[in-house]
């Protein structure tokens, strides 16, 4: 099966220009000025750091989550959102030694990170890429697009998730902030 792989790289060119980069815990990346993100592209000569995933099947979301996240979510490419958010994230070797059904249980029935997020719905727009199966850095890529007006609730939304059980298990969390290039 063909599986469209996305870059996302640091560098001195992109869409997407990088106003703030918080290291939340691990290892940072060297500081870039612009965000390009491609599909199935090798990296770009100037490129400062490189991350690569790809989007995958879901892992925990029940056929009712599914159903419910369908019904409210927006799709990426909106005109209004003009910012964004690349969070790289890696878990610890505690979290992937659990069998899937407690990590399941963390993610959602201790942790609610389904149930949080849809309160964020349909402002925040997401994509979860998967890392860890192509030996990446980190283990997934995940991506937030949003109107600047839901910047202020894009905030609420990663304190009150960065406060669950489920993020115990992050080791590695960097927080990259972008907006549009070019856009007023
Ligand atoms: C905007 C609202 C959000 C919603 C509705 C949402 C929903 C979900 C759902 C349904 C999944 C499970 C996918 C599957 O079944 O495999 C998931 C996974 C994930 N989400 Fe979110 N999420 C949101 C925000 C966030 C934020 C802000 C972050 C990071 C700071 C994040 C990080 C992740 C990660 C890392 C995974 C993969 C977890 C794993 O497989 O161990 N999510 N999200």
């Amino acid at each position: 099966m063909a599986t469209t792989t996305f870059r996302f790289s640091g560098g001195s060119r992109g869409d997407w220009q990088i106003v703030r980069t918080t290291v939340l815990c691990g290892d940072g990346l060297a500081a870039a000025p612009y965000l390009s993100v491609d599909a199935d592209a090798a990296a770009p000569g100037d490129a400062l750091w490189s991350l690569r995933g790809f989007v995958s099947n879901t892992r925990y979301a029940t056929r009712v989550e599914t159903t419910e996240l369908r019904l409210v979510q927006q799709g990426l490419g909106r005109p209004q959102a003009r910012q964004a958010a690349l969070i790289p994230i890696r878990k610890t070797a505690a979290w992937w030694d659990l069998p899937q059904d407690e990590r399941r249980a963390i993610f959602e029935e201790t942790s609610h990170h389904t149930r949080i997020g849809m309160d964020y719905l349909p402002a925040i727009a997401r994509r979860l890429y998967h890392s860890r199966d192509l030996g990446e850095q980190f283990d997934f890529l995940t991506w937030f697009e949003y109107a600047p007006e839901h910047g202020a609730a894009f905030d609420e939304l990663l304190a009150r998730l960065r406060a669950t059980q489920e993020w115990t298990y992050v080791d590695r969390e960097i927080d990259i902030r972008l907006a549009l290039a070019g856009g007023a």
